[in-house]
């Protein structure tokens, strides 16, 4: 092969959709979880999975080729990277690449980025009919995987975030967004003195409450629900936006914003915890903010200029956790 001819080749390996798309069905059919000790063969699989075994044999084919499978004799094995995709493997790999899950649908928006980059909007809305919390909110199995899988994305970085800065500063925080609960379960925690109060959705706040109550925090953290763009919990010593911003646009981000100064009153702090483009934001998840969500990954300029308009101090700026940076707004 010539070297355009194996250039040509290299850019085909990366476009062609036939590999993502099968291993998102082979997640979404749970099909990792179909092999004994001893294998399988093709009818077994297909019986387990309910899809037919002759267009289910050219799925495993390819996964044969990814190194996902092995083929001996008619008998399809796992290898350790197949693996991975089983449902007790200890990794979020379904939550984001199951179909149906939240992420998974979410990503399949990405055949809408054409639309996206032409118009600077969001795919989602395009592919599906109404934007991802509109969809989340119609649809509570959706909610339910994406709580699950921002949960478990944080499992490494909520201890590290309640760990590398001083929360004891604050006798009150508001987690605004805050989810589930890890992150202010993780700084409750780690912190003793300090208490909390969560804002979210109705059905992911009251989640946060039963957290709450597992981790046996009832006495220091609260869970409400609330929207961001409605007015907040007033006179909170703390207010953290962690992996908030970046879901919005600056029309959306300046009203957050408001909610979270009119709320702080003059002695309050807004902490902005996010993945900081060129402080190791991932290229694919700024891509997806947009795809997604009509969001972005930001540059500090970027936030300087946000956090300016609103007559706010940016005060410092520090690595809080893997790729996760900390900005300390101050109110005067
Ligand atoms: C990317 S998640 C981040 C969750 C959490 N802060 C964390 O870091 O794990 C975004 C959160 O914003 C919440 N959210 C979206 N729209 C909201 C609104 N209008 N008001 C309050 N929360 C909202 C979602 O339900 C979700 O929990």
């Amino acid at each position: 092969m010539g070297d355009d001819q194996a250039l040509v080749q290299t850019l085909r390996d990366m476009a062609w959709l036939a590999t993502p798309m099968a291993l998102r069905v082979a997640a979404t059919l749970r099909l990792a979880d179909q092999f004994g000790d001893a294998g399988a063969t093709v009818t077994e699989l297909a019986e387990r999975t309910s899809t037919s075994a002759p267009a289910l044999t050219r799925v495993l084919a390819h996964l044969v080729t990814l190194t996902v499978l092995t083929h001996t004799n008619g008998v399809y094995h796992l290898t350790e990277l197949g693996r991975q995709l089983r449902s007790d493997a200890d990794n979020e790999l379904l939550l984001e690449l199951d179909i149906n899950s939240a992420v998974g649908r979410a990503e399949l928006a990405y055949v809408e980025l054409e639309h996206a980059v032409r118009t600077g909007e969001a795919a989602y809305p395009h592919r599906y009919g109404r934007d991802f919390w509109s969809d989340l909110a119609e649809t509570p199995a959706l909610r339910e995987s994406f709580d699950a899988k921002m949960t478990r994305r944080f499992q490494a970085i909520a201890p590290q975030i309640a760990q590398r800065y001083d929360w004891s500063r604050f006798a009150t925080i508001v987690d605004v967004g805050g989810g589930q609960g890890a992150v202010l379960s993780a700084i409750l925690r780690a912190h003793p003195s300090v208490r909390g109060q969560l804002v979210d959705l109705p059905a992911t706040a009251a989640r946060a409450a039963e957290e709450f109550a597992a981790a046996g925090l009832t006495d220091r953290a609260t869970a409400v629900a609330g929207s961001f763009f409605e007015p907040l919990p007033a006179g909170a010593d703390a207010y953290l936006l962690s992996d908030i911003l970046h879901d919005w646009d600056d029309a959306n981000v300046h009203e957050i914003l408001t909610r979270c100064a009119e709320a702080a009153g003059t002695a309050g702090t807004i902490l902005i915890v996010e993945a900081v483009h060129g402080l190791g934001a991932h290229t694919a998840i700024d891509l997806s903010m947009l795809v997604f969500f009509g969001g972005r990954e930001r540059t500090l300029d970027e936030f300087a200029t946000l956090i300016g308009a609103h007559g706010l101090q940016l005060k410092s700026v520090a690595e809080i956790a893997d790729n996760r940076t900390l900005l300390e707004v101050t109110i005067s």
